[in-house]
C-alpha cells in the first residue's frame, strides 16, 4: 500500500482527480470502478471540470459502481443511481448504456448479484477501483464480518452505517436496511485502486487499515494484500499513523 497524507480534502480529491484522469489517458476504454458517499463529489466536480476543459473525455469508459440501496427506486433522490447521474454522468460525456449500477428493483436479488458479477467479467475486470471508507472500516456496504465475500451480495446494514448515512435522508427509519454491495473479491481483483479517507471520523478505521491484522472484521486491512492501491488521506484521518512513514504532500 501507498499512503499520501494531503492537507486537506481539497488536496486529497484534487489528487485523485489527477489519478483517474491519468488512468483514462492511459487507456481510454477503460473500466472505472466508482464510488459514492460525501468523500468523492470533490474528485467528481474535478473530474467534470478537466472535461469541460477538453482535457479527458469519458467517450470509450465503463463504468461499474460498488453499490445500490435495496428497492430504492433509481429516481429517489438518495439512490446511487441518481446521485452518479446527477454528480456525474449527466456533465460528462460517458455514453449512457456505459454506465452500471445494481438494480435495486429486480425480483430475484441472487440473481441480480449474479447478473453484475457477470456484467464485470464481460467489461474486462476493473481497471481502476475509486473507493471511500466507512468509519467502521467497510468498503463499498461490505460490513465487518467473520467472512470475505467474493462477488456482489445483497447485505444488511450495520446500525452504525444507517447513522452515518441517515444525514441524507429526512430521518434514521428512512434509510433501506439492505444494499447490494460488490464483494470483496470483486475489488481486490481491480487491477488499481485508490482509496480517499478525509475528516477526523475516519481516523480510526484508517489506522486499523494501514496498521492492524489482515481481518474482514476492518474489510479494509484485505487492501494490504493488494499489489497496486494507494490510499490518499488528508491530515485528520491520518492522525493516528505514524508520520514517518508516509509522505506528506
Ligand atoms: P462517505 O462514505 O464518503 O459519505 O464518508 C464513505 C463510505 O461509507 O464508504
Amino acid at each position: 500500500m501507498k499512503l499520501i497524507v494531503t492537507r486537506n480534502y481539497e488536496e486529497a480529491s484534487t489528487l485523485a482527480a489527477n489519478y483517474m484522469a491519468a488512468q483514462i489517458l492511459m487507456k481510454p476504454n477503460c473500466v472505472l470502478g466508482l464510488a459514492t458517499g460525501s468523500t468523492p463529489l470533490g474528485i467528481y466536480h474535478h473530474l467534470i471540470k478537466m472535461y469541460q476543459d477538453h482535457r479527458i473525455t469519458f467517450r470509450s469508459v465503463s463504468s461499474v459502481n460498488l453499490d445500490e440501496y435495496y428497492q430504492l427506486p433509481p429516481d429517489h433522490p438518495q439512490s446511487y443511481h441518481h446521485y452518479m447521474h446527477s454528480e456525474f454522468f449527466n456533465q460528462i460525456d460517458i455514453p449512457a448504456d456505459a454506465t452500471h449500477l445494481p438494480n435495486a428493483l429486480a425480483e430475484d436479488p441472487a440473481q441480480e448479484c449474479r447478473r453484475y458479477d457477470r456484467l464485470i467479467d464481460h467489461l474486462g475486470g476493473i481497471d481502476f477501483q475509486l473507493l471511500g471508507i466507512g468509519a467502521n472500516g467497510h468498503i463499498a456496504f461490505n460490513e465487518p464480518s467473520d467472512d470475505i465475500p467474493n462477488g456482489t451480495h445483497l447485505v444488511d446494514l450495520t446500525e452504525s452505517t444507517i447513522d452515518a448515512n441517515k444525514r441524507f435522508f429526512s430521518s434514521a427509519s428512512e434509510v433501506p436496511r439492505k444494499a447490494y454491495t460488490m464483494g470483496i473479491g470483486s475489488i481486490l481483483r481491480a487491477r488499481k485502486i485508490l482509496l480517499i479517507a478525509t475528516g477526523t471520523n475516519k481516523a480510526q478505521a484508517l489506522q486499523e487499515t494501514v496498521c492492524g491484522p489482515v481481518t474482514p472484521r476492518v474489510p479494509a486491512s484485505l487492501l494490504q494484500l493488494h499489489g497496486d492501491t494507494t490510499i490518499l488521506a488528508d491530515r485528520e484521518a491520518a492522525q493516528l499513523l505514524d508520520e514517518r512513514n508516509f509522505h506528506v504532500n
